[in-house]
């Protein structure tokens, strides 16, 4: 069988030209802002002026959290064992999963399946506490360990409003909210709720989750790194000095 073609349809490139899904690059440049070119990259066309700017709140909403998630944490201590700053960026977004960015993706899923069903969203999202409780799963994008009103959810829930991005998929992540509470607990929806509902709304494809993520938190890890490697001796001390040991007592050979 002879061999087939790789095809895309991301980028083309002959000598002396880049097309970005058909646009040439340098004509995008200065002229189109970042945000408006990562949209035109994973949707395949250029956003409005309303989705561009949904999309940079959305970028800007990720870009850090200080130096204590897992993913800044991480990045700090592989630039401490002297590393290259690709090797902390990266080992930082490994870092990214369930509990930490990655919640994006699976509410972004829920949230697009549960949609899906005939029914009220507030029963719907009675619906999908019930299935997850019965799996033992904890509902992605719901709950915070610090914040109980996380000024991006509220801001992004805003702007969706005002540019008119709600839509049935924030609508039955609010109902969720509302059902917890009504089981008496307090977990609001955190920045990966929000951004997995408006994204949502949007028309995004749930499986593009973690991409603006990825795409948003690299920025903040390419600051922690650098500042890490400027700013602090090699080999630092993170903090885990108080600790016990429990293993095999002291033994001859
Ligand atoms: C973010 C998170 C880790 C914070 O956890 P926390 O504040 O330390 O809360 P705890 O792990 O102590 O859980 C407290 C209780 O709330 C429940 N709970 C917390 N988040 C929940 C969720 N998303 N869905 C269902 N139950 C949840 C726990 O099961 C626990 O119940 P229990 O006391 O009956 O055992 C947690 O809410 C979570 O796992 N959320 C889902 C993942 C997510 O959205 N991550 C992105 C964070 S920005």
């Amino acid at each position: 069988m002879a061999d087939e073609k790789p095809k895309t349809n991301i980028t083309s490139i002959a000598p002396g030209k880049i097309r970005v899904k058909g646009y040439d690059i340098a004509e995008l440049m200065g002229r189109k802002s970042f945000a408006e070119v990562v949209y035109l990259i994973l949707k395949g066309e250029l956003p409005t002026e309303a989705e561009g700017r949904m999309m940079d709140a959305i970028l800007t909403s990720s870009i850090d959290h200080g130096i204590t998630p897992p993913s800044s944490l991480a990045a700090r201590i592989i630039m401490s064992g002297g590393n290259p700053l690709n090797a902390a960026v990266a080992g930082g977004i490994l870092t990214i999963g369930e509990s930490h960015g990655g919640a994006i993706e699976q509410c972004a899923r829920y949230l697009q399946e549960y949609t899906g069903r005939d029914g009220e969203p507030g029963l719907v999202a009675k619906d999908l506490l019930r299935d997850l409780s019965l799996k033992k799963i904890r509902i992605p994008g719901f709950g915070h360990r610090l914040h109980n009103v996380d000024p991006r959810t509220v801001r992004l829930f805003r702007m969706a409003d005002e540019l008119r991005f709600s839509g049935k998929h924030q609508r039955l992540a609010k109902e969720v909210e509302a059902a917890f509470k009504k089981d008496g607990k307090d977990l609001p929806i955190n920045v990966d709720g929000a951004i997995a509902a408006v994204i949502s709304d949007m028309g995004f494809d749930w499986r593009l989750g973690k991409g603006f993520f990825i795409i948003s938190r690299t920025v903040g890890l390419v600051a922690h790194a650098y500042e890490e490697r400027i700013r602090q001796k090699p080999m630092r001390n993170f903090g885990v000095i108080e600790h016990e040991y429990d293993g095999p007592e002291a033994r001859e050979l």
